[in-house]
């Protein structure tokens, strides 16, 4: 006969201190079997193939979708991070729209995995996602990447993991991962939705903070009316509330994942309950028009960000022009009476280097392109170093170093290049580069057939020889 414990008879598990992932210690070992357990660790960004396995509709207009590698390899990632997947929207001989999703599983349990896409109706791929992507699809990826993720091991393991709708992907990942771990831990969830039956992994959530000591879960439902029955928070974040679910937020590390204007929002209630900058880390989630959106502004902020920088080096530049004798042969920056560079050549739009391909670039065809070419002789030149740069699309030659970093030189000159990691990783830099050679080294920000197309990331890239790029 079964002997039931009864409640106060049941004892706390006895754990080891703090956590600390399982591929930590045989990342740093030498040892024969350590050797073989790596191949579960977060390593360098693959691209790879990926069958689904199995679709969960989850509660918030989200689907999970669950996959296992073709290769028949684990994905090693970290809690937080993403993958970006290649999904052929506009049919499989046309060129593929990607999308970043954060991984909603846990990568204690690797040989399969998942992503939650919330369906947006207005955009272009989720609502091809949830109504495509079936058991049996194959799609190629490229990931884990991401620098949201937790520790490896951390002593302390004291968390404030804040999400917003959507943004409970990676916060899930987080929470399955801890839970999935011995070791002490202290976790506190604070996840806000829009509609009462509208909170996806509720149950499991709920499973999960009633069976482990360790997470806390509390639910918030914004400024939306409260229906009959709700027990959980109202009101959208505020120090009190935070003060509320953790009074001791400001000994936590804090992981924060939603729309913009909540992060932006959390970022300033947390200062003012004294979390330090160094213990937040943020996730800007985007769902698809979402992920427009920002890159859009980012796109934007880049644009009056380099044309400050152009200002700044027009007016330097020309100080500096005016106080060195002609005769030295210094390059004559251009600049017009309001200080601001002139852009020779094509007229200035957003660069989609997805969009741009090499036909798009060499025309593709034996037809004659409608206007010539600019002249890149004529284009004015800045800046100093042995190599040169001509921005087609600005108009500018820009002089460089063989160990200077091609973004940086491109943004202080004007050249609109939006860039949101600059580590080689998001892939928002991406050009096209038109003849010359770069030195690469990304984190998985593109992928070989873009690169075999002539792209590149200008943040992560060096020039071996002059260049001719598409900005
Ligand atoms: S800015 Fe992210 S890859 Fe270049």
């Amino acid at each position: 006969m079964i002997e039931l414990l009864t409640e106060t008879a049941i004892q706390e598990p006895q754990r080891i201190r703090g956590l600390e992932m399982p591929w930590n210690r045989v990342m740093g070992s030498t040892e024969a079997p350590a050797r073989a357990a790596r191949a579960l660790g977060p390593w360098h960004p693959q691209e790879f193939m990926a069958e689904c396995v199995e679709t969960v509709p989850e509660a918030g207009g989200l689907m999970t979708f669950v996959f296992r590698r073709c290769d028949g390899a684990p994905l090693a990632f970290r809690a937080g991070q993403y993958v970006n997947v290649a999904f052929p929207v506009n049919g499989e001989d046309k060129e593929p729209v990607d999308r970043s999703y954060s991984l909603s599983s846990s990568p204690t349990e690797p040989w399969t995995f998942s992503i939650s896409v919330k369906r947006d109706g207005g955009g272009l791929v989720s609502p091809w996602v949830h109504e495509n992507v079936k058991p049996g699809t194959v799609l190629e990826m490229l990931g884990p990447v991401g620098a949201f993720h937790l520790p490896d091991a951390d002593r302390r393991a004291r968390y404030l993991l804040l999400a917003a709708g959507a943004g409970i992907t990676p916060i899930m990942s987080m929470v399955r991962t801890i839970h999935s771990l011995p070791g002490h831990a202290d976790v506190v969830v604070l996840y806000h939705g829009a509609e009462a039956g509208g909170f996806a992994f509720h149950q499991e959530l709920a499973y999960i903070a009633s069976v482990d000591s360790r997470v806390k879960v509390f639910y918030s439902l914004g400024d939306r009316s409260k229906p009959e029955g709700w027990e959980g928070l109202s009101g959208r974040l505020t120090a009190a509330m935070l003060d509320e679910v953790a009074p001791d937020a400001n000994g936590r590390q804090v992981y924060a994942c939603g729309p913009e204007g909540y992060l932006n929002t959390a970022t300033e209630l947390l200062k003012k309950v004294g979390v330090d900058d160094t213990s937040i880390y943020m996730e800007f989630f985007t769902g698809d028009r979402q992920t427009l959106l920002e890159y859009q502004a980012e796109l934007a902020h880049a644009a009056d960000i380099a044309e400050e920088i152009a200002e700044e080096i027009a007016d330097s530049a020309e100080d500096y022009f005016e106080s060195q004798p002609t005769a030295f042969g210094l390059y004559e920056p251009g600049y017009d009476a309001e200080g601001t560079l002139k852009a020779g050549g094509l007229p200035l739009e957003t660069v989609d280097a997805d969009a741009a391909g090499p036909e798009a670039l060499d025309g593709g065809s034996d037809t004659e392109p409608e206007t010539a070419s600019p002249d890149a002789s004529s284009f004015d030149t800045v800046g100093t170093g042995s190599l040169t740069l001509s921005f087609m699309r600005t108009g500018i030659n820009v002089r460089i170093d063989p160990t200077e970093h091609i973004l940086g030189a491109a943004q202080r000159a004007g050249v609109r290049i939006g860039a949101n990691c600059k580590e080689g990783m998001c892939g928002s830099c991406k050009v096209v580069k038109l003849s010359g050679e770069v030195e690469m080294n990304h984190q998985g920000g593109i992928r070989a057939r873009e690169i075999d197309a002539g792209k590149f990331l200008p943040c992560c890239s060096t020039a071996r020889t002059d260049m001719v790029i598409d900005a």
